[in-house]
């Protein structure tokens, strides 16, 4: 009769002999020899219930502790809006935060590594002194999709160079209603231009080759995984009204809100987010008709769907009144990982339970895990997890900034250009006696960026983050003969107007983001309104216009000289004086219907009775003065 103690020294000598013979066996899912789906299908076998579930977990990285991750497995952490380390936080605090992170995920039993998300929506626009590209709005101006590829590409470098690996763009809405308050985040009201700037993605996660199109794409330490956003309708709600409802008929939905995402899954875009949104009184985070049977049935879509912030919770009315049905109802929609992000403990523990009661099949855990590996395997976080800090100078490099300014140029509209019996104002002399600029947004950085930039809702000043101001820019283009005074508000009877030759009158809509933007009345603010009066009754005037989106201009307009759109510029302001002072021409065309008065909306081009006071596809255009080819060279 063996001893217990021989038996046990037996026991322990078959292990150490088992240890010796697969420790230095690497796991298929280890091996980047292997394809990824057999990589995915070994890793899920060896998988807990647990570890899924993890995987499906996305959380806010204010309460991703080390303890967190390791202890739920969690999947993934996402910057919310303005959700830095630190304020001014440097290129590199961020990628330390995030390797930070990356180690503790990497220290679980398999070693799956975490990804991390950003709105980095124009440009890497949460982080100090990054480049800040215009939003949208502008892009879908330009019509120019490689330049919003290059844009792409900059932005992918910028986010890496801060350890991160994941945006959350772009955004695909067809905004038609500029009252809805995310109508700068939509490149248009026409369809077809925001199918031809799905080249972001390009630049975002490279091109993929013939063989990998529709699969999740990401090509390298350069670039990031992608996010179409939001799916679907997200830009045809109500009265623009956020996150309500889109009401629409089939050829509506399928011919003007899908087809960019048709178009995202030609690139292999590698993850979709739902829409807060309704389709036809149905929540998009729970619609399981558009989330599996259309996008990843019909479509064929293998990325990954991710929710909206706290978007199963607000499937419920309360949001967060039923979160077990929120979570069960989003989940067997389709919804693949959740961006929790708070009440990660509450999500886990439910969606568990739901299994083990069979309300939720292993099967659909399987396809929302399977989906999930297959863009971390895309993406290369097996093999690279960490992040380069080789990568950390690139943020705000002078020749990124050089491709934003060449963006804002084209961005530009030319709507007015002198009055009836005078000469056309622009472009302006660079030599001449005395300029004004004046308003509330020729010196402010903030107010020139928009909303989500360094704060979710947008900043107001010049000390959040690098870049030039139009007054900035307007002084260095001048000669230096040519006299400019800056008054931002002047007084009624203001003193400056004596001997002035012209004024560049630089008014709009501050920084605002989601609902808070959402607009009923599409006013100038105040004092806005007032500075155009006043100046431009006694000077000749160009009125350069900072807004997310058309706004009441009818009633100034006989005063106004000359009228620019500008949108959301971003950081490089310099691209507007080029502009106005002739170093190029203006070639900007609307993308969006200018109307005369909001009762007239919603109205969009082809509509039957259109009567806009400047139609879509309208601008001005002027010659450069000096002939300068518009090009930026980027090796990305
Ligand atoms: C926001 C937005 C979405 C963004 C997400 C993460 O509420 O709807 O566009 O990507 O939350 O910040």
């Amino acid at each position: 009769m063996m001893s217990r103690k021989y038996v046990s020294l037996v026991v322990l000598m078959f292990l150490c002999f088992h240890a010796s013979i697969t420790e230095g066996q690497q796991a298929i899912y280890e091996d980047p020899n292997q394809p990824i789906e057999r990589r995915i299908k070994d890793l899920l076998g060896k998988m807990n219930l647990e570890e899924k579930v993890g995987q499906m977990t996305q959380i806010e990285r204010t309460n991703a502790t080390a303890d967190a991750m390791k202890s739920y497995f969690i999947g993934s952490v996402l910057s919310g809006g303005g959700s830095a380390p630190k304020v001014n936080a440097t290129p590199k605090e961020w990628m330390d935060m995030v390797n930070g992170l990356q180690q503790a995920a990497l220290s679980t039993r398999l070693g799956i590594p975490m990804i991390y998300g950003i709105d980095a929506v124009h440009g890497h626009n949460n982080v100090a002194n990054a480049t800040i590209f215009p939003h949208n709005v502008g892009l879908g101006v330009t019509r120019d999709p490689q330049l919003v590829m290059q844009i792409g590409g900059v932005t992918a470098l910028e986010v890496r160079a801060t350890g991160i690996h994941y945006a959350f763009a772009p955004c695909l809405a067809v905004c038609r209603d500029p009252r809805w308050g995310r109508c700068y985040e939509s490149y248009s009201e026409d369809h077809t231009i925001v199918q031809q700037l799905t080249t972001l993605i390009d630049g975002l996660q490279g091109i993929p080759p013939g063989d990998m199109k529709g699969m999740p794409y990401v090509h390298g330490k350069t670039k990031v995984a992608g996010c179409s956003k939001h799916y679907v309708g997200d830009g045809g709600t109500v009265n623009g009204i956020n996150e309500n409802n889109t009401i629409v008929d089939d050829s509506t939905l399928y011919g003007i809100h899908m087809p960019a995402y048709v178009n995202s899954i030609a690139k292999s875009i590698a993850t979709v987010m739902a829409s807060y949104s309704s389709v036809n009184g149905v929540k998009m985070h729970a619609n399981k008709q558009l989330l599996t049977d259309h996008l990843k049935g019909k479509l064929g879509f293998q990325g990954f769907v991710i929710s909206d912030w706290q978007g199963i919770d607000r499937i419920t009315s309360p949001p967060h009144s039923n979160y077990t049905y929120s979570i069960q109802a989003s989940v067997t929609a389709g919804v693949d990982m959740i961006m929790v992000p708070y009440e990660y403990k509450e999500f886990i523990n439910g969606l568990i339970d739901l299994v083990k009661k069979n309300v939720i099949p292993m099967s659909r855990i399987d396809d929302a895990v399977t989906r999930i590996l297959r863009v971390k395997f895309a993406t290369g976080l097996f093999e690279y997890p960490l992040g380069d800090y080789s990568l950390v100078n690139e943020v705000g490099s002078q020749t990124h900034r050089e491709l934003a300014r060449r963006a804002v140029r084209k961005s530009l509209v030319l709507l007015k250009n002198g009055k009836p019996g005078n000469p056309t104002l622009l472009p302006l002399p660079k030599i001449t006696g005395k300029i004004l600029v004046t308003g509330t947004h020729a010196n402010n950085l903030g107010y020139q960026c928009g909303g989500w930039t360094i704060e979710w809702q947008g900043v107001s000043g010049n000390n959040w983050t690098a870049g030039t101001t139009i007054l900035e820019a307007v002084k260095k283009t001048v000669d230096k003969k040519t006299k400019v005074v800056y008054k931002m508000n002047p007084s009624k009877d203001y003193p400056e107007k004596t001997n002035l030759d012209f004024a560049i009158v630089v008014v709009g809509e501050v920084p605002y983001a989601e609902t808070r933007g959402d607009s009923t009345n599409l006013t100038i603010p105040d004092p806005g309104p007032h500075i155009i009066e006043n100046i431009c009754k006694n000077t000749k005037c160009v009125v350069v216009l900072i807004s997310g989106r058309p706004v009441v201009i009818e009633p100034y307009l006989d005063k106004i000289d000359a009228l620019v759109a500008a949108w959301l510029p971003g950081s490089e302001g310099q691209g507007v004086a080029d502009v106005l002072f002739g170093d190029f021409g203006f070639t900007g065309k609307l993308a969006r219907t200018w109307f005369k008065r909001v009762d007239q909306l919603p109205m969009n081009v082809g509509d039957p009775s259109y009567d806009p006071l400047f139609p879509f596809g309208f601008g001005l255009e002027t010659q450069p003065t000096s002939q300068t080819t518009d090009t930026v060279k980027l090796e990305l």
